[in-house]
């Protein structure tokens, strides 16, 4: 292709691509089945809303398409890149570069100010410190956190470390978004404003995934995938009003 922008009418490019993927804890008659042959593909550009009851697989889910956790049946891929073949090395600086990651319980470096946690991942990878640190003030000022760059987590309230931690996912404009109930300790006023950076980010070409347990955060998604006992079922078949 001679342009970066895909022709109208051309599919956007796949960025993160789950086949048949299944993840399985322990053998035997006391194995757990986290997640059972689900595929998957999200596309540049597009925010799907994973939903689900507690312990159906919506974070084992995310961990595989992040490359945080291996699938023991099926593939995985990141940019047209199977994870399975990837040494860990490879495997850790693609997820530094390509993934954002907000997690279910924030993991926040208690010993790092707001603006280090969000340096953490660029300067990891290489990037400056000077460059890193003007990166994370415009990621907390994003996230409407940027009076809390020198503030420690424990001095913050939840919702506070929870749009520091989406600052931390924003910075370095990761492809491949996986927000782990980003929404989990503020209100919906708030809720909708972190959804709001999200539907932005897929809008300027990342993929984003996206747990909630909120329909009404599910609207903000392009398709809403539902998980039951490890496996997608149809979101109509589980009763789910349809995303916008
Ligand atoms: N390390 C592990 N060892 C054994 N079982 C596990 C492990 N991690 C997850 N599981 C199980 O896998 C299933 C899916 O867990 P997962 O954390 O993906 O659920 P979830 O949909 O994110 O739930 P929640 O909404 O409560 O966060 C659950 O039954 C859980 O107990
Ligand atoms: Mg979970």
């Amino acid at each position: 292709m001679t342009s970066p922008d895909p022709e109208p009418g051309t599919p956007a490019a796949v960025v993160v691509r789950l086949a048949e993927v299944g993840r399985r804890h322990g053998d035997g008659a006391g194995a757990v089945h986290a997640l059972k042959g689900v595929s998957l593909d999200v596309a540049a550009g597009e925010l799907v809303a994973v939903m689900g009851p507690s312990g159906s697989g919506k974070s084992t889910l995310l961990n595989l398409a992040g490359g945080l956790d291996r699938p023991t049946s099926g593939d995985v891929e990141v940019e047209g890149v199977a994870l399975a073949g990837l040494p860990a090395a490879d495997l850790a600086a693609l997820r530094r570069r390509n993934v954002g990651y907000v997690f279910q319980d924030l993991n926040l470096i208690p010993s790092l100010t707001a603006a280090e946690n969000v340096m953490l991942p660029r300067e990891l990878d290489g990037v400056r410190t000077a460059r890193a640190r003007e990166e994370a003030r415009a990621a907390l000022e994003e996230v409407g956190a940027d009076d809390l760059a020198d503030r420690f987590p424990e001095e913050m309230s939840g919702g506070q470390r929870q749009r520091v931690a989406i600052a931390r996912a924003l910075v370095g404009e990761r492809r491949l978004l996986l927000a782990d109930e980003p929404t989990g300790a503020v209100d919906t006023l708030v809720g909708d404003e972190i959804l709001g950076i999200l539907r932005g980010r897929a809008e300027a070409g990342a993929a984003v995934l996206v747990v909630t347990h909120e329909p009404r955060y599910a609207a903000w998604a392009d398709r809403v995938v539902f998980l039951k006992d490890g496996r997608l079922v149809d979101s109509a078949a589980a009763g789910l009003v349809s995303a916008r």
